[in-house]
């Protein structure tokens, strides 16, 4: 044998036994054993690429009666756990079963959840708990990855856990609950306002003092950019502006701001003070500070910026301010709705 010859068979079975121990690390590395690999390797490769970058489904449930921001932050959070967050809203049935009867239907539950910008798809009826049934149906049909809830216990009247099988299946996760708002506690704040009024009224008991005493509400500018798109308008936006106050924000709010989004491409909406509230409808409005009021708005999905505190009588100086405020992009001819 010729020297060229030999050379040329050593390179021929060190490319061979490369390719063989290649596909041997591949095919361990996709937990088949090498000698009886169940898929050739570039299949299972595919498949694996398939599975890695199908989009990452979330699930969360619940009530969301009278959605507040606490709500929309825990779906901001859901959402920021996956690509894709799908929301279980509960029936009205389950809920009074296992919480006593809900202030809001079903219908405008639904409406207020697909109206959050972090939403991808809703499934009405859901229940209390995740059953098995539902679990699987949640794996099988909405390819559902992992299960979330606030890290507040969740409990059946009978005292069990109503994430236990979710949690047994090793498919949940938890996000932090919103400290300082619950459907309670504006349930509570409306019934104290009731209760307060014809004092407050001969008083003039401001809605500001009242707040300060049962709002645990603590805005941060960290929560107002979570919540914000930061997007400006294009240099050819239809920019529409709506103003109001937005207080206890329900089902008639997110229809005006659908159809006011709907006459342009960049929906600005001005969000009234506490005080300029009390002043026009009563010392005890609003129920919901400025800030809250703001949270809400800012995660509809219709809204691109909000004023937070707007003035009451619309100026040439505001637009001015605003186009300073939107320095993004140049505000284009403006729409406003009154
Ligand atoms: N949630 C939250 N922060 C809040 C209120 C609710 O993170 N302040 C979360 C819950 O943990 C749950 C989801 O929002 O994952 C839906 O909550 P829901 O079923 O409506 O009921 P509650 O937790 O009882 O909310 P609330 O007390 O406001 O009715």
């Amino acid at each position: 044998m010729d020297s060229a010859s030999s050379s040329a068979r050593t390179v021929a079975a060190c490319v061979i036994g490369g390719i063989v121990l290649g596909a041997s690390v591949v095919a361990l590395h996709l937990g088949a054993g090498p000698a009886a690999p169940s898929l050739p390797p570039v299949e299972a490769l595919r498949r694996r690429f398939r599975r890695r970058h199908r989009p990452v489904r979330v699930y969360m449930d619940g009530c969301f009666d009278m959605m507040h921001y606490g709500h929309c932050n825990a779906l901001r959070q859901a959402r920021a756990l996956g690509d894709e967050l799908v929301v279980g809203v509960v029936s009205d049935d389950e809920i009074t079963a296992n919480k006593g009867p809900p202030v809001t239907p079903l219908h405008e539950r639904m409406k207020m959840v697909r109206a959050v910008k972090w939403v991808d798809d809703v499934i009405p009826d859901a229940p209390y708990a995740i059953t098995e049934d539902f679990m699987n149906k949640l794996f099988n049909e909405y390819n559902i990855d992992y299960i979330i809830h606030g890290d507040d216990p969740c409990l059946l009247p009978d005292g069990t856990d109503a994430y236990a099988l979710a949690k047994k299946a090793g498919r949940y996760k938890q996000i932090k609950r919103t400290e300082g708002v619950s459907t309670t506690d504006i349930v509570g704040r409306m019934l104290l306002c009731v209760r307060e009024r014809p004092v407050s009224d001969n008083q003039s008991h401001s809605s500001l003092q009242r707040q300060t005493k049962i709002s645990h509400f603590l805005p941060t500018s960290r929560r107002i950019v979570q919540f914000s798109n930061g997007r400006g308008p294009g240099p050819d936006s239809r920019v529409v502006y709506i103003d109001g106050a937005f207080d206890l924000f329900h089902a008639g709010h997110v229809e005006i701001l659908r159809l006011a989004r709907g006459l342009g491409d960049f929906l600005l909406v001005g969000i009234h003070t506490d005080q300029t509230i009390s002043s026009t409808r009563g010392p005890h409005r609003p129920i919901m500070n400025l800030h809250e009021r703001s949270l809400s708005v800012l995660a509809c999905r219709y809204v691109d910026e909000v004023i937070i505190g707007a003035p009451w009588h619309i100026s040439k100086d505001m637009f001015v301010t605003c186009e300073l405020g939107l320095s993004l992009g140049k505000l284009g001819p403006l729409i406003y709705i009154c």
